[in-house]
């Protein structure tokens, strides 16, 4: 096992009425005029947006309103609020959704006291060393960004989908989360939420480092719920406690506790993250697409790992290794289909894929070799996206 260091300090306000204790917490934290970031249309056609305002209201904050933030939010919206931000000198951000209400609200709380151009954090030009505090409240269990000190934004200009990491500048004061707010969600949503979710354990999960039962044994008990809640909640979207097993999951998924200790991969989120800046599809379908594809890759390989993985979390008993990885990431492909998931380019809705200018993108924002596990060169990710495309 490596040395590590963990610190999560978000405090989590998990269940039924958790998002009525996100104006307490704003109020115990000294709060004073905070911004309510939010996406299209969901939090206000159920009410929760009218909800939080009256619930500041009454705990005497004020409060400005950024909405409209879309799927794969974009850097235009970030410049809006870092100017809005600075205008009515807020002090604090609320983000009302899921990770790409988050992840704008996180790149603002970034923006706001930085004197550059926000984007230099995500694009590795400098650090994020002041930030202004954050609260979520969550409406979609995936990307886990109320736990992770992350974001990702798209530039528009190019269309670069990149990653900004930190330790803990970004990570959420608070996070409350209620299952119930879950309840809305269209299949698809909750269906790619399940696959991200998944996909942010495995990326962990497929290191090179030896001797880490106890984490390979956290991820593989995690992947294991998880395929077991998730047709309950596909065929029941009101199961309370399956919504609330799958919500928790996928904060535990990228708070960072899945992989203390070993190397992380992360090349299946590169890859799709090419996908998503250029086709605008849903992040966690694009990896139902790619991660067996990557899979079947590093089968060729390295087939080890995923052998295990095979073994363990689908209980396939084949003995050899090759074999036993194939027949996993079978069963991971039907597992995907089962609750909706496309698993090639085409079922995403991608006819014709330009894989030349995917696989250029993918190394000019990432650089010639990617992957933890397995490092990839552009010769590798090619293969992968043509796996993925067939
Ligand atoms: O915009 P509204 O109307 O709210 O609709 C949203 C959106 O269309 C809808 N939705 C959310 N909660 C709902 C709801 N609809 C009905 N009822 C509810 N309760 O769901 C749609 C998707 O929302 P979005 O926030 O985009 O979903 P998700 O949480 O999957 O976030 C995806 C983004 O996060 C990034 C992805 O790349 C993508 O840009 N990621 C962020 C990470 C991080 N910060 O740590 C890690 C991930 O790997 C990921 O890359
Ligand atoms: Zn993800």
């Amino acid at each position: 096992m490596n040395n590590f260091t963990f610190c999560t300090p978000t405090r989590y306000v998990f269940g039924h009425g958790a998002e009525e204790k996100a104006a307490e917490l704003a109020a115990a934290a000294g709060w004073k005029k905070i911004m309510i970031v939010y996406g299209g249309q969901s939090a206000i056609r159920s009410g929760l947006l009218d909800r939080v305002k009256k619930s500041l209201d009454a705990a005497g904050i004020s409060h400005v309103s950024l909405g409209g933030i879309r799927p794969n939010p974009t850097d235009d919206k970030v410049y809006e609020g870092i100017t809005l931000g600075r205008d009515e000198n807020i002090d604090a951000m609320l983000a009302v959704g899921g990770g790409s209400v988050i992840d704008t609200a996180k790149a603002i709380a970034g923006g706001i006291p930085y004197a550059g151009d926000f984007w230099d954090f995500y694009c590795g030009k400098a650090t994020v060393n002041e930030a202004l505090p954050l609260g979520v409240i969550l409406t979609i269990p995936a990307a886990g960004s109320e736990g992770s000190g992350n974001s990702v934004i798209t530039r528009l200009d190019g269309l670069r989908k990149l990653s900004l990491r930190t330790d803990t500048a970004l990570r959420p004061k608070f996070a409350c989360l209620n299952p119930e707010l879950t309840f809305t969600l269209p299949p698809y949503q909750t269906a790619s939420g399940i696959a991200d979710m998944m996909v942010h354990i495995m990326e962990r999960y497929f290191s090179p480092t030896e001797q880490v039962e106890v984490t390979d044994r956290l991820c593989e008990g995690l992947l294991k719920a998880i395929i077991e809640e998730a047709p309950k909640v596909m065929s029941d979207p009101q199961n309370y406690d399956a919504r609330a097993n799958i919500m928790w999951s996928g904060t535990l998924a990228h708070n960072g506790i899945c992989g203390c200790g070993r190397q992380e991969d992360w090349a299946s989120h590169f890859i799709e993250h090419e996908l998503s800046a250029l086709y605008d599809v849903t992040h966690g379908a694009g990896l139902a697409v790619i991660t067996p594809a990557w899979m079947t890759y590093v089968t060729t390989i390295l087939p080890a790992k995923v052998a295990q993985f095979a073994r363990r979390v689908f209980d396939v008993t084949e003995s050899d290794d090759t074999k036993a990885a194939t027949e996993g990431i079978a069963r991971l492909r039907s597992f995907f289909h089962s609750i909706g998931l496309p698993i090639t380019m085409k079922e995403l809705g991608i006819e014709n894929p330009d894989i030349t200018r995917l696989v250029t993108k993918l190394h000019e924002n990432k650089g010639p070799q990617i992957g933890g596990y397995l490092p990839l060169d552009a010769k590798a990710t090619e293969a992968i996206f043509r796996l993925a495309a067939e």
